[in-house]
């Protein structure tokens, strides 16, 4: 609402003696408490206009009552009853804007149409007091609001980590109280299809599924009925979905189920690692578009937003260069290149969307090569793509600074608080085209145990951010924010801390005391850390610790976070191996990357990792060699020597060309012991680990160890990361 028109109309309400400090958030537009309270109790008539969606939003709100507050309302005619009245008015000026005014005759919402009526009603309800009550005083308030930002989301991928139904329906409703309006789903990716396509079956029954490092099988999808259902119970709570099919990349799922998708046609597995792949669909063949054209009808049809997210990120184009049909296809069209065949290929995708209303959005690559100007673009990698799709016509959505997969520590509540991409001069004289925001939740590292502690309470800064960006007092929106926990517990919502990790764990090895030590800073003092060292998942019945673990015999230690009873992590494990490397001095002719590094002496703390480089007991180099001496003080005799090293090519995580062992009792002439070459594949997407392991029939003795793994160097054309340096990764010297 313009700013003179809400200066006139208060002007005509009475005056009032002060300002409510309620807990709403979103922070309204406008607030100005009135004199007394209105008494709700359940003499309290709900009244509205007769027309279908007014009549569902006043059967949420007597829903919401009843649940809140434990008062039975009903719904019916104006009579001389105290009422709460939902009321269109045309004078209510404003996209979804609402007017809510509460004086101890009755409470009044009004607004021009029913997504403000809906949102008055989502403030009202903020303004009940906590608990259930026979019958309760809302005190007097006129607010008028409306917010900023016309999109106002928050993207779930459900392709790394399969969200189940009742999850996603959880954050609908908390996205709705907090006036985000908009649910990005992310539903097919590498790592799995999660949409029933009635015509490919293969989608699901092979794309849906996937086989993990250890052997079990995870996936799941939504059925044609679920997606329905979901959507209807969107639609209720004012948000829109947003569908996202990935294309070109991102596409292996798709691949396994039909090979004949991509340029090669050879059959792949859905890949249980991260990373970006190479397995695409192929520009040259038709057969790829009807494949396309046909699941964008089924996706079209099932979901009645106008709009359609076809992903278009991280595409590597090394299928279509090497494949003849594309090279044709590129001739055909005149086209320059690759990347002119993804602009190409995504215009083509944009007709077919239009063909049938839909309007198509993609991450900032489909400006690479061209973009048409109709396309809305959502921003993920910088202001300079941003500047370029606002240059060239293009409406923007801003993802890039509310990754919330961010861990909590990096970003957090009140970054995502002061944020404000908009005041880049990216954006000067281009606020027209910009349509508002979504925080991505990628869920590579996300599943349901986790989720929601991602999302809140850092969501709810973000909805603030968007809907009333002149609030921007982080002071006064952290109070009304610990106003909502109450709520939020009430509902069962595993939210995070607001600031920091739910839990950071730190292991260190003491030589002296030949102790193994974690360290565990947690997000919530109540957070238990129930652990077991026989290698069986923890209970809330195992035993637990606080802040501090200590450890003095070798075990497969696994922990697990727990609040209230209820598990928030997948368990890390922790296994220590008794040898004779454990805190000897360690000495790297090339330091570990910092990002992978974590203690100097983590080769040495006889821990090993998981599968993932990134559990943080990984040592990696990138580029660069392995080549460490270790110090084993005094001479030492020993048997055997291994090391693990890792793959996961698709993070361009290789192993080494060679791994080598050598000894010395000086230091400086080195006897070799073995020396040991790997056959590196890297086009093998699979996570796999190596280990190494050299044996003598008698004992080696010797005083210093020298390790030496050569990087597999620059990754070759074909791969992902064609021309840049590979990453080197091992997690242990262990020496028996
Ligand atoms: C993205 O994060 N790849 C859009």
């Amino acid at each position: 609402m313009p700013r003179h028109l809400v200066a006139l109309l208060l002007l005509a309400f009475p005056l009032c003696t002060q300002a409510t400090a309620t807990g709403v958030i979103p922070q309204p537009e406008r607030i100005e408490a009135g004199r007394g309270s209105f008494a709700l109790g359940p003499n309290v008539r709900i009244v509205a206009p007769a027309d279908r969606r007014a009549q569902e939003i006043a059967a949420f709100l007597r829903d919401g009552i009843r649940e809140d507050s434990g008062i039975a309302l009903r719904i019916g005619a104006a009579t001389r009853q105290p009422r709460i009245e939902l009321r269109t008015d045309p004078s209510v000026q404003g996209e979804e804007a609402y007017r809510l005014t509460v004086t101890p005759q009755r409470v009044e919402i009004a607004s021009a149409d029913d997504r403000g009526l809906f949102w008055g009603v989502q403030t009202l309800r903020q303004l009940l007091p906590p608990g259930h009550h026979a019958t309760l005083a809302i005190a007097a308030v006129r607010i008028d609001d409306a917010p900023r930002y016309a999109w106002r989301g928050v993207m779930l991928d459900a392709a790394r980590h399969f969200i189940p139904v009742a999850l996603v329906k959880q954050q609908i409703d908390l996205l709705s109280r907090y006036k985000l309006n908009v649910l990005h789903w992310h539903l097919t990716d590498d790592q799995g299809w999660r949409i029933e396509i009635r015509k490919y079956p293969r989608l699901t029954s092979v794309g849906a599924w996937r086989t993990e490092a250890d052997g079990s099988r995870s996936g799941g999808f939504y059925t044609r009925q679920d997606i329905r259902d979901i959507v209807e119970y969107a639609r209720q709570r004012n948000v829109m979905i947003v569908p996202e099919i990935e294309m070109p990349g991102h596409a292996s799922a798709a691949v396994a189920a039909y090979p004949s998708l991509s340029c090669p046609q050879q059959p792949i597995v859905v890949p249980a690692t991260w990373g970006v792949f190479t397995d695409i669909y192929c520009a040259g063949d038709e057969a790829s578009f009807t494949f396309l054209h046909d699941v964008l009808s089924e996706v079209a049809e099932l979901f009645p937003a106008p709009y359609i997210h076809i992903g278009g990120d991280e595409v590597p184009k090394q299928q279509w260069a090497q494949s003849a049909s594309s090279q044709q296809r590129m001739r055909d069209e005149h086209l320059a290149g690759v990347d002119a065949l993804q602009s190409w290929f995504v215009q083509r995708i944009q007709r077919d969307l239009e063909a049938r209303g839909k309007t198509l959005v993609g991450w900032d690559e489909i400006l690479e090569g061209g973009a048409d100007r109709n396309a809305i673009v959502e921003m993920w990698r910088g202001d300079a793509e941003a500047a370029k799709a606002l240059a060239n016509g293009n409406r923007l959505i801003v993802a890039g600074p509310f990754y919330l997969d961010t861990p909590i520590e990096e970003l957090t509540t009140q970054d995502i608080y002061r944020i404000n991409p908009f005041a880049s001069p990216a954006f000067a004289g281009h606020q027209d085209q910009v349509l508002g925001a979504e925080a991505p939740l990628w869920s590579e590292y996300v599943t349901p145990r986790n989720l929601e502690a991602m999302l809140y309470p850092r969501v709810i800064a973000l909805a603030e951010r968007l809907w009333n960006p002149d609030a921007n007092d982080y002071a006064d929106f952290q109070q009304r924010l610990r106003t909502q926990y109450p709520w939020l517990d009430a509902q069962h919502i595993a939210y995070g801390p607001e600031d920091r990790d739910l839990v950071d764990y730190k292991l260190d090895y003491n030589p002296l005391q030949h102790r193994w030590r974690v360290r565990a800073a947690r997000g919530f003092d109540d957070i238990a850390l129930h652990y077991t060292v026989d290698g069986s998942e923890p209970t809330s019945q195992s035993p637990a610790f606080g802040d501090v673990l200590d450890r003095y015999v070798p075990a497969t230690l696994k922990i697990a976070p727990f609040r209230h009873g209820v598990p928030y992590l997948p368990s890390q494990t922790f296994q220590s191996v008794d040898n004779k490397a454990l805190g000897k001095p360690i000495n790297y002719l090339t330091a570990p990357d910092p990002h992978y590094a974590g203690t100097a002496t983590q080769l040495v703390d006889g821990v090993i990792g998981d599968d993932d480089f990134n559990d943080g007991l990984w040592v990696g180099w990138r580029g660069s060699d392995l080549d460490a001496t270790l110090d084993l003080q005094p001479v030492t005799p020993f048997h055997t020597i291994q090391m693990r090293f890792l793959q996961q090519s698709g993070s361009w995580a290789l192993l080494p060309r060679r791994v080598t062992f050598a000894v010395s009792d000086d230091g400086k002439t080195w006897r070799t012991l073995q020396s040991t070459p790997i056959a590196v594949d890297p086009m093998d997407l699979r996570a796999m680990i190596r280990t190494v392991r050299f044996e003598a029939a008698t004992p080696v003795t010797a005083r210093y160890l020298r390790v030496t793994a050569q990087n597999y160097g620059v990754l070759p054309p074909g791969h992902e990361g064609a021309g840049k340096p590979a990453h080197l990764f091992t997690d242990e010297i262990l020496v028996q």
